[in-house]
């Protein structure tokens, strides 16, 4: 993959980065494979990459926050979703370059404006924009982003797919504004949880799985099973990354740890651990007062082997691996080939990640 600078890095990007920490992990095949999907979608993702490092950007503070993050580069496996849900087609062309780029737009426009409402620290292994240029450059930044996402797909041209963003971005606000409601608030409500990941996140998955089928010629039946697929998908990338919240290392996620417990955002691995150990209440309420930087390490300790001993996260991963389960189901619905092996690859990947 060409990075925002140029050099040729082949390790970057989800494929490359999940193979690397699968080897390490000792998951030598899964790493052989998905070395080998990134020589599958490695150019497609590559010509991702270079729109996005061409993209028109002014040098004031707006400028500078929308190409703080971008260059930075993430997982890019909004991208990647669309790229192989339209090689399960025709192919990857125009119409689904400019959509992958309009996917990753939304979601980068979204990880702006979360860091505002989060008061995110760290992402992608650097202080937040809204650290380095402001609370409003990053807002800004995120609305420019979305606008020249909203663009990107006028210019595809595939019928429908305009509308469908919409829908989706529309959903992606109602689940933000659920998880607003519940802020702070200390009982449990798996409901809301459920409908808040749903929307803020996989309705992007599932977007960005129909678009690329849209755009690879794919029928009703076809896409159906692929945006069902983008569907699992999503959920379960959200429960590991509500998980990695909790237990993850910065130094692999880029992010600072306990950035949602600290918000009282009472995801999934926090919702069993609250019911299971009558002990965590006291804790989460202490980890909410505490205003120091980072949280003191004894008081996360304690929630962590909270979570554990209660089974908490084990049963996250268990639940993401469900829904992966289930993804991969609705796979059988789609012809058989590399994109949809690669598809496969994607799924367990999704939940066996520490980035
Ligand atoms: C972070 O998404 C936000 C979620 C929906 C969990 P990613 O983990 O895909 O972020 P990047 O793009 O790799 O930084
Ligand atoms: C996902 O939520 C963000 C969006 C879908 C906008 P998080 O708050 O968990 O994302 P991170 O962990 O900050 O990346
Ligand atoms: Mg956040
Ligand atoms: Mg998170």
């Amino acid at each position: 993959m060409v990075s925002a600078h140029g050099e040729t890095r082949p390790k970057d990007g989800v494929l490359g980065r999940l193979s690397g920490v699968l080897e390490k992990r000792g998951l030598d095949d899964l790493a052989a494979t998905l070395s080998a999907l990134a020589s599958y979608a490695g150019a497609d993702l590559a010509a991702v990459e270079g729109e996005l490092a061409h993209l028109p950007r002014s040098e004031d503070l707006v400028g500078l926050s929308a190409s703080h993050l971008l260059v930075r580069g993430g997982k890019r496996l909004r991208p990647l979703c669309v790229a192989l849900a339209a090689k399960v087609g025709t192919g990857f062309g125009r119409p689904a370059l400019e959509l992958a780029v309009a996917v990753e737009l939304v979601h980068n426009a979204t990880l702006l404006h979360d860091d505002v409402i989060d008061q995110g620290a760290l992402r992608r292994g650097a202080p937040t924009s809204r650290m380095l240029y402001g609370n409003a450059a990053s807002v800004y930044a995120g609305d420019w982003l979305l606008v020249e996402a909203l663009r990107r797909v006028v210019r595809a041209g595939v019928p429908g797919l305009l509308e469908s963003l919409l829908t989706t971005i529309d959903e992606m606000i109602a689940g933000e504004a659920i998880q607003l409601e519940r802020r702070g608030k200390l009982v449990a409500d798996p409901g809301a949880y459920f409908q808040i990941i749903e929307k803020k996140t996989a309705s992007l998955f599932r977007y960005a799985m129909a678009a690329g089928a849209r755009a690879g010629g794919l029928g009703t039946n076809e896409t159906r099973a692929l945006e069902a697929y983008g569907r699992h998908l999503g959920l379960a990338f959200q429960l590991i990354d509500d998980a990695l919240d909790l237990s993850g290392e910065t130094e692999s996620t880029g992010k600072a740890l306990f950035t949602d417990l600290r918000e009282g955002k009472l995801t999934y691995p926090l919702l069993v651990g609250l019911e299971r150990d009558p002990d965590l209440h006291g804790m989460v309420q202490e980890a909410l007062a505490r205003e120091e930087e980072p949280l003191p390490a004894g008081l996360g300790a304690r929630i962590q082997r909270a979570l554990n001993e209660s089974g908490a996260l084990p049963a996250t991963t268990r639940l993401a691996e469900q829904h992966v389960a289930e993804a991969r189901a609705a796979l059988a619905a789609v012809p058989d080939g590399p994109a949809r092996a690669a598809l496969l690859q994607v799924a367990e990947a999704a939940v066996h990640r520490r980035a």
